[in-house]
C-alpha cells in the first residue's frame, strides 16, 4: 500500500450483542413488525432475488452513487461501488445503490452551481424516505462533494463520503499538465499566436489522461481535502488518485466502516461542529484551496447552525500558512501530492493551529488520523519554517464596491497587482464581454481593471465560473499575461490571476457593482484587504435613478425556487428555507 492509503480495518460480521441490536436499525421500521406494510417491504425484497438471509438483522448501507456518463471525472464511479458494495457484505450489511444526480463540471451549463442545493435536497430526501441506516456519499466533482455534505447533515444519517479522487497527472512531450489550470495558460499562448493547431490539439489528447477529478488543487480536491479535516472520509481519503489500487481499496474500507457507522449510529451531528468547520478552513487554506470553498463552507456551517463569516475567515487566513505547493497557486500535482504524504501528513504539520480532538467518521479523533504521518517530500508538502506563503492564498476585500464582501486568490495573483489602481473597463454581461473582448480597437491597456456583472447567484443565473476574464487577444500578443480582473461571478478553482470574485451583494440584486461604469476608477489593496470604487454619492444615485435594477426571476419549475429562495455569495448560496439545523424529521411508516 502507498504512502498515505488508509489504514486496513478488521471486518466485522453482523451479531445480536447489545451493541448491535438489530431492533434499533432504523431499518427494522421498514423490515421487521409483523404487519402489512412489512410484509409488503419484505415481499418486493424477494422479488428482487433478495432472500430473509440477505437483509435480516443487518444494517442497510445505501450506496448514493453520482455517476453518469455526463460526468466525465466520475466515470470510475460504476466498479468503485461494486468495491463499497464488497466492503458492506464483508462487515455483514446489505449494500443497496442508490443514483442521484450527478453534477459534471465539464458538460453542465450554465453552471453545476445552479443545481447544488437540488443535489442537496435529493440526497437529504433520499436518505430520510427510505430504509437506510447509513451512507456512503460517492462524489468528486467540485460541486457534489459540499451538496452531498449539506444533504446528508440535513438528514443527519450516519455517512461517510467517498471521494473520486483525482486524475493522473497529464503529460505533453517533456511538460506536466494540470487540467484546468494549463488550458487557460495555453489557451493565452494560442491566442497570442505562440502555439500551433497541432500542439494544441496535442494538448487536447493528452491534458486528461485518467478518470477521476482535476489533479490541480482545483474545487473538487479542496473540498475533498475539507471533507477529510472535517472528519467525513477515511483518513488520506482525499488525495488518493482515482485509477490507483489504493483507491479500490479504499472504496472497500469505506464500505466496511458504513457498516460500523450504522451500528454506533454515528450520525454527522456526532462528528460536525463548529471546531470541525474550522479545521476545513484551515486545511483549505493551508492547501492554497480554491475559492470556491468558502462558499461551501458558509453553506456547510449553515447547515449545522454553526457560524461561519467572510471575516472568520479573513482572520483564519491571516494566521494559517499555505503549506502544499500545488496548481494553481504552486508547482507540483495532486499525484505529487499523495506521494509526498497527502492530507493526513500536512495536518501534521500544523496541529497547534488545529481542533485535533473533534470526532471523525472513523470514531476516533482528527489527532489519532494524523498522528505519526510523515512528509516524504518537503518540496511538495513544505516544513512551517519554509511555508509557501506565511499566511493564507485567499484573502476577503470590503469597500464601497462589495459592501458585504468580495475574494481574491492572492497566490495565484501577479504581486505587482496586489495594489494595484485604474479605470474600468466593464462589461454589462458574459455575452457582452465575449463579443467584444478581442475587438482590435477596444480601448483597453495593462492597467485596465475588467470589470464583469450579471454574473452572480441570481444574475447569471447560477453563479457561474466566469471571473477569471480572459485577456484581450491584443494584450496577449503584447505578453500580458495577468491584469486585475473584477466580477459578481466565482472561479474555477484550477483558474489563476488577479481575480476578484464574488462581489457582494451581486449586481443583479442592486450591489454597487450595477452601476459601474467604464472610466471609473478603481483601488484594490488586498494588504490593507479594501476594494475602493472612486465615485461621489450625488453622482452613485443619479445613476441608481436613472437605472433600477430588477432581479431576473423565471416564470417556472426549479430556475424559479432558486431565484427566490438562494442566498447571496457572502451568506453561501443556500436556499434561505434550508439553512439551520434540520429537526431530522423522519417520514410517517404507514
Ligand atoms: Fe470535475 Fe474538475 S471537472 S473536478
Amino acid at each position: 500500500m502507498s504512502n498515505a492509503s488508509p489504514s486496513s480495518q478488521s471486518h466485522q460480521p453482523a451479531n445480536r450483542d447489545n451493541d448491535r441490536d438489530p431492533s434499533r436499525l432504523r431499518s427494522s421500521r421498514w423490515f421487521g413488525p409483523d404487519d402489512m406494510r412489512s410484509f409488503g417491504h419484505r415481499s418486493r425484497l424477494k422479488a428482487m432475488g433478495f432472500d430473509d438471509v440477505d437483509y435480516q438483522d443487518r444494517p442497510v448501507v445505501a450506496i448514493l452513487n453520482t455517476w453518469s456518463e455526463l460526468n466525465t471525472c466520475h466515470s470510475h464511479f460504476r466498479e468503485r461501488s461494486d468495491s463499497v458494495r464488497r466492503g458492506i457484505l464483508q462487515s455483514g450489511g446489505f449494500p443497496v445503490e442508490v443514483p442521484v444526480m450527478s453534477l459534471g463540471e465539464m458538460m453542465m451549463k450554465p453552471t453545476t452551481m445552479l443545481y447544488r442545493n437540488l443535489l442537496a435536497m435529493e440526497v437529504e430526501e433520499v436518505l430520510r424516505c427510505h430504509p437506510i441506516d447509513a451512507a456512503v456519499l460517492m462524489g468528486g466533482c467540485d460541486k457534489t462533494v459540499p451538496a452531498m455534505l449539506m444533504g446528508a447533515i440535513s438528514a443527519d444519517i450516519p455517512s461517510v463520503f467517498f471521494p473520486a479522487g483525482p486524475m493522473l497527472k497529464g503529460l505533453w512531450k517533456t511538460e506536466t499538465l494540470g487540467s484546468g489550470s494549463d488550458v487557460w495558460k495555453y489557451w493565452d499562448e494560442r491566442m497570442a499566436g505562440n502555439l500551433c493547431d497541432a500542439d494544441w490539439k496535442c494538448i487536447e489528447n493528452c491534458i486528461a489522461r485518467s478518470a477521476g477529478t482535476c489533479m490541480t488543487m482545483g474545487t473538487a480536491s479542496t473540498m475533498a481535502c475539507v471533507a477529510e479535516a472535517m472528519g467525513m472520509t477515511l483518513p488520506g481519503a482525499a488525495c488518493i488518485p482515482a485509477v490507483m489500487a489504493d483507491h479500490q481499496r479504499l472504496a472497500v474500507q469505506t464500505g466496511r466502516t458504513a457498516v460500523e457507522m450504522a451500528w454506533a449510529n454515528r450520525k454527522p451531528s456526532d462528528v460536525l461542529n463548529q471546531q470541525s468547520v474550522e479545521n476545513g478552513v484551515k486545511a483549505s487554506l493551508a492547501i492554497g484551496g480554491s475559492t470556491n470553498a468558502i462558499v461551501h463552507l458558509i453553506a456547510i456551517a449553515g447547515r449545522l447552525g454553526v457560524s461561519l463569516t467572510l471575516d472568520d475567515f479573513d482572520s483564519f487566513s491571516r494566521t494559517t500558512p499555505v503549506l502544499a505547493d500545488i496548481r494553481p497557486g504552486g508547482q507540483f500535482l495532486m499525484e505529487d501530492f499523495y506521494e509526498a504524504g497527502g492530507l493526513p501528513a500536512l495536518l501534521s504539520q500544523m496541529t497547534d493551529l488545529l481542533h485535533t480532538d473533534c470526532k471523525t467518521i472513523t470514531g476516533g479523533t482528527l489527532a489519532d488520523q494524523i498522528q505519526d504521518q510523515e512528509v516524504i517530500n518537503d518540496q511538495v508538502i513544505r516544513s512551517r519554517d519554509n511555508p509557501v506563503s506565511d499566511i493564507g492564498g485567499t484573502c476577503v476585500l470590503k469597500g464601497n464596491l462589495a459592501p458585504s464582501g468580495c475574494v481574491i486568490k492572492s497566490i495565484a495573483a501577479d504581486p505587482k497587482l496586489l495594489h494595484h489602481r485604474g479605470p474600468a473597463l466593464v462589461f454589462d454581461n458574459y455575452p457582452e464581454m465575449k463579443a467584444k473582448l478581442h475587438d482590435e480597437d477596444l480601448q483597453v491597456d495593462e492597467n485596465s481593471v475588467l470589470v464583469l456583472r450579471s454574473a452572480g447567484p441570481l444574475g447569471a443565473p447560477g453563479f457561474p465560473e466566469w471571473g477569471m476574464l480572459p485577456l484581450p487577444k491584443k494584450l496577449l500578443q503584447k505578453g500580458v499575461r495577468d491584469m486585475v480582473r473584477i466580477s459578481d461571478a466565482r472561479m474555477s478553482g484550477t483558474s489563476y490571476g488577479t481575480c476578484v470574485l464574488h462581489i457582494a451583494p451581486e449586481s443583479a440584486v442592486g450591489g454597487p457593482l450595477a452601476w459601474i461604469e467604464t472610466g471609473d476608477m478603481i483601488e484594490i489593496n488586498v494588504q490593507q484587504r479594501t476594494i475602493h470604487w472612486d465615485i461621489s454619492d450625488e453622482e452613485r444615485q443619479r445613476r441608481q435613478a436613472a437605472k433600477p435594477v430588477n432581479p431576473p426571476v423565471p416564470s417556472r419549475g426549479y430556475g424559479q425556487l432558486y431565484a427566490k429562495h438562494v442566498t447571496q455569495a457572502d451568506q453561501g448560496c443556500d436556499f434561505d428555507f434550508l439553512v439551520g439545523r434540520s429537526p431530522g424529521l423522519e417520514p410517517g411508516i404507514h
